[in-house]
């Protein structure tokens, strides 16, 4: 069998770490790479990526110019978060006959924040033959699928609340500027209003694929106003300098309400210079159950292994978007690529 034939969409920091990460891997190859960044447009991947090596991949930014020469299985995409503006660009991907998965965070669920761009989506995909998954760390497994999987062994549920802690220093430097770091309470209390900054984007979506997975009707979601996480000394990261009072990163906190009761609290902390970093899982049911990985799962290293282990099980697919509470258990594809796909 051929090596499975991989085309990177977007090669900012996620979609470089991807990259990095499948040249060490056996059995898959990429095969073309997308981006439309001035600074990498026309000039060989390796390079882009920084290594002593020619990867005689030439970053295009035109997907038609790409496409239809290289016989892709999947296009690794990594643009955006919200699927409005990926939607363009995957329709583009899936009028060619390739299969995608995106670390864009409303892809991951998008029937909650966008049901008819999802179902259009659903379609294509369908009438095109592919399937599309997206997934990440988070949304995608730490605040989600791994909640579902653990209620696998409940016999009932009642409550489950989920809380990740994180140094945001240790990450990617797009991730801690989306997070407010270093910007004062007013800067970022404008530029949330703004958009300007992101925040994390996906705890709606989360509690909307945990719901969905135990049948649970919601009344509502209701999402917390962003908080700034105010430094109360001096710290760092490689990139960001943070003083005494400025935000260090933020705060955000979802909670799914059913029968007027707060059944699923989700509670995201990224801030540089968190200490006690965790992600924990609490369900109030039968069985309790306390789960707790400490420290928290690194989210880029998370992120660029699920990406790229979620390939074989979205080749395997059948058509259509698909979301991780549909495909088989997550796990990792340690071996020759190759191995993995059955069809
Ligand atoms: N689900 C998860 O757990 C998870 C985890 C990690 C990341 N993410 C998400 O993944 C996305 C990528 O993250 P990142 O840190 O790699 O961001 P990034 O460093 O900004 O990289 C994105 C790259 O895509 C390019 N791009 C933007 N629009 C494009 C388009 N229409 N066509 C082709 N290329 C385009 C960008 O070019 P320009 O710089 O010129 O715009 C940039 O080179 C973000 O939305 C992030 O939030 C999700």
């Amino acid at each position: 069998m051929n090596k499975v034939r991989v085309v990177l969409y977007g090669v900012g920091a996620v979609g470089s770490r991807i990259a990095k990460f499948l040249l060490e891997k056996k059995g898959i190859e990429i095969v073309g790479a997308i981006d439309v960044a001035k600074d990498k447009v026309g000039k060989d991947l390796g390079e882009v990526l920084g290594i002593d090596k020619r990867l005689k991949v030439i970053v295009s930014d035109d997907v038609d110019a790409v496409l239809p020469n290289v016989k892709a299985d999947i296009v690794v995409h990594a643009t955006s978060s919200f699927l409005k503006d990926v939607y363009p660009q995957l329709e583009e991907v899936i009028a060619h006959g390739v299969n995608v998965v995106s670390t864009c965070e409303e892809i991951s669920y998008p029937y909650v924040t966008n049901p008819e761009l999802a179902k259009k989506l659903d379609e294509l995909a369908k009438d095109h033959n592919v399937t599309v998954l997206g997934t990440g760390i988070n949304p995608g497994f730490l605040m989600d699928t791994l909640v579902i999987t653990l209620t696998g062994v409940c016999q009932k549920v009642n409550k489950i609340k989920v809380t990740r802690l994180m140094n945001a220093g240790t990450r990617r430097i797009p991730f801690q500027k989306k997070i407010g770091a270093g910007l004062t309470a007013d800067e970022f209390k404008e530029k949330i209003e703004k958009k300007i900054i992101t925040g994390h984007v996906g705890l709606e979506q989360s509690i909307a694929m945990i719901a969905d997975a135990l049948g649970w009707k919601l009344d509502k979601i209701e999402i917390d106003t962003v908080e700034p996480v105010i430094a109360r000394k001096y710290v760092e990261s490689e990139a960001i300098k943070v003083k005494p009072g400025q935000a260090a990163g933020l705060r955000q906190r979802a909670r799914g309400i059913k029968e007027g009761k707060e059944a699923i609290t989700l509670d995201f902390q990224a801030y540089i210079g968190a200490e006690e970093e965790r992600d924990s899982i609490t369900i109030e049911g039968e069985p309790n159950i306390n789960q707790k990985i400490s420290p928290c799962v690194h989210g880029d290293l998370g992120t660029v292994a699920i990406i790229v282990n979620s390939i074989p099980k979205v080749i395997n697919a059948s058509p259509g978007l698909v979301t991780m509470k549909e495909l088989p258990i997550p796990s990792s594809a340690l071996e020759d690529m190759r191995d993995y796909i059955k069809k």
